[in-house]
């Protein structure tokens, strides 16, 4: 059977592919026009094949409707009212939801575990976030969401709240229990609006957890580039419209969206909607295989070594595709394994102490996990050494108080301390370990020296302690 190609079922794919195979004669932005090459082959290579999506995929009076038609076509995938494509990855998505919501001043119910970008989204839309604490497992320490009752609890508190925030599936791929938490917030008539970056691939099987809209979710944003086959920065965000309104989510979308949108990276969002729809159960099941087997060789060769799997959360909160390897009960140090690995030019989505995270995705293949578990193996038993305790990672720990919003904190005077007199002022900046960054010391937040603490562990046993203002965090910048 002769594979139907893929642009046939992805119209911004199929325009930006008939763009590059057309003789052009462009005089309009941008201003490489995909000729850069004559003047240096490498950087031909860099920009020669960047279509814009304006007199690109589609004329600049956009006459023939390529994105809208994509965009349709995404919005009838997730069923919902309202669907765009962004060039400025789930940060500009989580932003524009948050910019959708409500009015400066409303609360809104958050889990804590949210990534920076939607914590700057509540400064942007002047939101008093009521925070969820994040959930852990007793039996692998690793964050599995947030409670039902918390949040049954925030709303009783908080019926006028404009939105539940939730973040689904977190870094490690667990999941809070999105149906039963949609439902109670529709009793209160509140929305929920899902950060589901690492759940693009959510629904396309049916071992895998459902998207959020289908659990009911008013809005989900979702990162194409990131588990799926996007370009980097691609990201699609679809909603409802039920307790939504349309024009402030086009409003909020359109206020940080770029006027010159990469094609390519539009076209990747299009191209892994229709990859998913036409071949999505064939590909994510070659996936779980893929990881299943490599979860057994991993067992079987590094005896000790804890991997979580579907069976060790209640059903549907974990996405089975995750490959977590958690390395405390065998002594081993991740970030000493990571090391080993990159001299193999191997390298890892996380890795920190205690936890190993390699992403398989639908490229890969028999082969690709060979390669990785063939160096994998035998760095992991050189490195096994006195067994440790499960440890939880700092970021799941968090459960701040709140002493002014964070929009306050963020334009409020700051000054620079040492660490020590931090400890009890509130933060006027963001930290955060990354991956996953969550942030730990957020505006507005009280410092504790648990929170410093941890994040000096942290940054000693070699995580990245990004956006600090002093990357020592030796001195801390609190609101004056
Ligand atoms: C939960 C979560 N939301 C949003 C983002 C931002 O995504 P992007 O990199 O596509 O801007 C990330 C990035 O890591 C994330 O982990």
């Amino acid at each position: 059977m002769i594979e139907r190609p893929l642009r046939d079922d992805a119209p911004l794919l199929d325009a930006y592919l008939s763009a590059l195979d057309e003789d052009r004669f462009d005089f309009i932005i941008p201003g490489h026009k995909r000729r850069a090459g004559l003047l240096d082959e490498g950087l031909g290579r860099v920009v020669d094949a960047d279509v814009p999506l304006y007199g690109g995929l589609d004329t600049i009076k956009q006459s023939v409707g390529t994105l809208h038609e994509a965009e349709r076509r995404a919005a009838a995938y997730y069923d919902a009212d309202w669907c765009r494509f962004s060039t400025g990855g789930s940060t500009h998505t989580n932003q524009a939801l948050a910019l959708a919501l409500g009015r400066p001043g409303d609360v809104v119910i958050v889990a804590r575990s949210l990534h920076r970008s939607m914590l700057l989204g509540l400064v942007l839309a002047d939101f008093r976030p009521v925070w969820l604490p994040t959930q852990l497992d007793a039996e692998s320490g690793l964050p599995v969401g947030v409670a039902t009752e918390d949040v049954a609890t925030a709303l009783r508190l908080n019926p006028r709240a404009a939105a539940l925030i939730l973040t689904e599936p977190g870094y490690l791929g667990t999941t809070s229990d999105v149906a039963t938490i949609s439902e109670l917030a529709h009793r209160y008539d509140v929305p929920v609006i899902v950060d589901q970056a690492w759940g693009a691939h959510f629904g396309a099987h049916p071992d895998l957890p459902r998207h959020a809209l289908a659990y009911g979710a008013d809005a989900l944003v979702t990162s194409t580039h990131k588990l799926l086959v996007g370009y980097s920065q691609a990201s699609v965000v679809a909603a409802r419209t039920e307790r939504l309104n349309v024009d402030r989510l086009n409003r909020g979308f359109d206020a940080t969206q770029t006027t010159s949108p990469a094609g390519a990276i539009l076209a990747s969002s299009d191209a892994a909607r229709a990859l998913l729809e036409t071949r999505g159960v064939e590909l994510i099941g070659r996936v779980l295989s893929l990881v299943r087997a490599a979860r057994e060789r991993l067992r079987t060769e590094v005896p000790g070594l804890v991997i979580p799997d579907e069976l060790s959360f209640p059903v549907g909160r974990f996405d089975p595709t995750r490959l977590i390897l958690q390395l405390a009960p065998i002594g081993a140090d991740g970030v000493v394994v990571e090391r080993h690995l990159l001299k193999q030019h191997v390298s890892l989505e996380s890795a920190d102490r205690d936890t190993l995270l390699p992403i398989i995705t639908v490229t890969d293949t028999d082969e690709s996990l060979t390669a990785l578990l063939d160096r994998l193996v035998p760095v992991l038993n050189d490195a096994v050494g006195t067994p440790r305790r499960r440890s939880t990672a700092l970021s799941w720990l968090v459960n701040p108080v709140q002493s002014l919003s964070p929009r306050e904190a963020f334009f409020a005077p700051r000054e620079r301390v040492d660490a020590a007199e931090a400890v009890g002022r509130v933060s006027a900046e963001l930290v955060a370990p990354y991956p996953p960054g969550v942030p730990v010391l957020a505006p507005g937040e009280v410092v504790t020296r648990e929170l410093l603490d941890g994040l000096l562990d942290a940054a000693r046993s070699g995580v990245r302690i990004a956006y600090a203002a002093d990357p020592t965090l030796s001195t801390i910048e609190v609101v004056a």
